[in-house]
């Protein structure tokens, strides 16, 4: 029982950190899934933690109503998160904005769809569900977010021009606007 710790309630609860990773979580954190930013590392993180969760309590059999509370803040998170890179790339005018934005929706509509399909029975979630949704953030992560995270670092907007203390310019300007994550 010690893994159980499903917050409640859930959605209010969700933050970097409140999901420790252990070795016999579905999708374990590797340092190749860094993007080199430690908000969305956090961010994605995050998102990881609430897969691992929904796994857990798939796999431990605490039903259906449990794993809907776990998909409306993974979805809720994964809103968020999409928002706050899509922010990020259309400040810094970033080429693949339309393509990463496009996989973004697509993973929404594939959420919002479960969601429904939950609601009128349609559907369970399942341990070979998860699996394709990890292995869709581990894909898209690994290739789609960390491409990005080199044109971002580029920019002069990355992590390091934000310890430019007191040099004004778009560092500051960044760190300003993604406090509300
Ligand atoms: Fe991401
Ligand atoms: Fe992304």
């Amino acid at each position: 029982m010690e893994n159980q710790v499903y917050p409640t309630p859930l959605k209010n609860k969700y933050r970097c950190g409140d999901f420790p990773l252990n070795s016999s979580d579905l999708f374990l954190w590797t340092d190749d899934l860094s993007v080199a930013t430690q908000s969305v590392d956090e961010q994605h993180r995050n998102l990881i933690g609430l897969i691992n969760q929904l796994h857990a309590a798939i796999r431990d059999h605490h039903g259906q109503d449990i794993a809907r509370e776990i998909l409306d803040a993974l979805t809720e998170s994964a809103q968020a998160h999409f928002m706050f890179e899509e922010g990020l790339m259309r400040l810094t005018f970033y080429a693949g904005y339309a393509a990463h934005k496009a996989q973004h929706e697509t993973m929404m509509e594939e959420m919002r769809a479960l969601q429904d399909a939950l609601d009128d029975k349609s559907a369970t979630i399942n341990v070979e569900l998860l699996h394709s949704h990890k292995n869709w953030w581990e894909q898209h992560i690994r290739v789609s977010d960390r491409s990005f995270s080199a044109h971002y670092e580029k920019s002069g907007l990355g992590e390091h021009a934000k310890t430019r203390k007191g040099a004004g310019g778009p560092a500051e300007k960044k760190l300003a606007w993604w406090k509300f994550w």
